[in-house]
């Protein structure tokens, strides 16, 4: 068994590369892990696309974040501490169980399986401050013309959902690119371009070109990412987060601050929903079988500030986890290369 664990139990403070100073991300000590078990669900919630929210949705969001934000920093379940369980396993707080490697989730195939996880229990913390068990975290629709621009909703300064630390230059109505690299595009043919990109980084056959390379207890980080991982996931990134903050890029653009802009969770949303469309592109199992990977786990508090066990075996399936993607018009699909 060469599956990989965090050693939660010893968290260390991270520095990453860009800030060159120490920083603490751990969550509050945990002192009894808690295995996973699907919860179980009548009909699974519909996360819908933000473009697409009711009023009521919109404030119902903006309230249960503006409570998330309001719990003191050390509940696992404020925000302040849901942005520091990114920096935490993305900038290698945890070693692996077993080894002195880095436990790290980005740039292999644990990419897609944790932040499904990491989602997962957002939003099911979100349920339960709002006593709304159907409540469901929207999907910020990048894939589609009418996703294509920072969502309005996110960039009210008086909204829970605003963060100051985004590009000024690409405030809504300016289109997104989908392989921004720092370069500003013509606007005319980027939605074009951006529906041919998807078509193209979506068909992919292997598991290891869409989910990434499994890599097991005593790799090394390698640069495994997969096709949806590298293009557009890091590039809407770096497009969001702010070239003039104090170290550049924040807060899309730098793992340890990512989870502080309300809109990475949107973001990632729309991420988990091409694994989805990805694994129902065709008519067979596409998903990596390796056990290492199937049994390789996280460790996330939950909606009860418990510390929970989950494996990647189960987050194949979000139908599983309680909850679907709404479903709207995929017009990349028609857009070959
Ligand atoms: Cu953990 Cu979008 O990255």
């Amino acid at each position: 068994d060469w599956s990989l664990s965090p050693d939660v139990h010893n968290c260390k403070p991270v520095k990453p590369s860009a800030v060159g100073k120490k920083m603490d991300c751990c969550p509050p000590k945990i002192k009894e892990i808690i295995e996973f078990t699907p919860p179980v669900v009548p009909t699974p919630r519909v996360r819908p696309a933000v473009h697409l929210m009711t009023p009521d949705q919109i404030a119902d969001l903006e309230k249960g974040i503006q409570m998330m934000k309001m719990l003191p920093e050390d509940d696992p379940r404020s925000f302040a501490h849901q942005a520091k369980v990114h920096c935490a396993y993305c900038d290698d707080a945890y070693k692996q169980m077993d080894s002195t490697m880095d436990f790290q989730v980005h740039e292999n195939a644990l990419f897609f399986p944790f932040h499904r996880a990491y989602l997962y229990f957002f939003e099911r913390i979100l349920c339960h401050l709002l006593e709304k068990p159907d409540f469901a975290i929207p999907f910020w629709n990048w894939d589609a013309p009418p996703g294509m621009c920072m969502p309005k909703i996110y960039t009210k300064p008086s909204s829970s959902l605003y963060d100051e630390n985004r590009d000024k230059c690409h405030q809504p109505p300016k289109l997104l690119n989908l392989n921004y690299g720092g370069k500003e595009v013509k606007d005319p043919e980027i939605v074009d371009f951006n529906l041919r990109w998807m078509n193209d980084q979506m068909s992919v056959e292997t598991a290891k070109e869409f989910l990434g390379k499994v890599i097991k207890r005593g790799n090394g980080p390698e640069n495994g990412s997969g096709s949806i991982e590298t293009s557009p996931h890091n590039n809407i990134h770096i497009w969001v987060g702010d070239p003039e903050a104090t170290i550049h890029g924040e807060d899309m653009g730098h793992f340890y601050s990512a989870g502080r802009d309300p809109l990475f969770y949107a973001h990632h949303a729309n991420v988990d929903r091409m694994w989805n469309i990805w694994q129902k592109m065709k008519d067979r199992p596409r998903d990596h079988t390796d056990m290492d990977w199937l049994n390789s786990s996280f460790v996330l508090y939950d909606e009860n500030r418990k510390a929970v066990r989950i494996k990647v075996s189960q987050c194949l399936d979000s139908k599983i986890l309680g909850y679907v993607y709404q479903d709207v018009p995929i017009p990349w699909k028609d857009t070959p290369p």
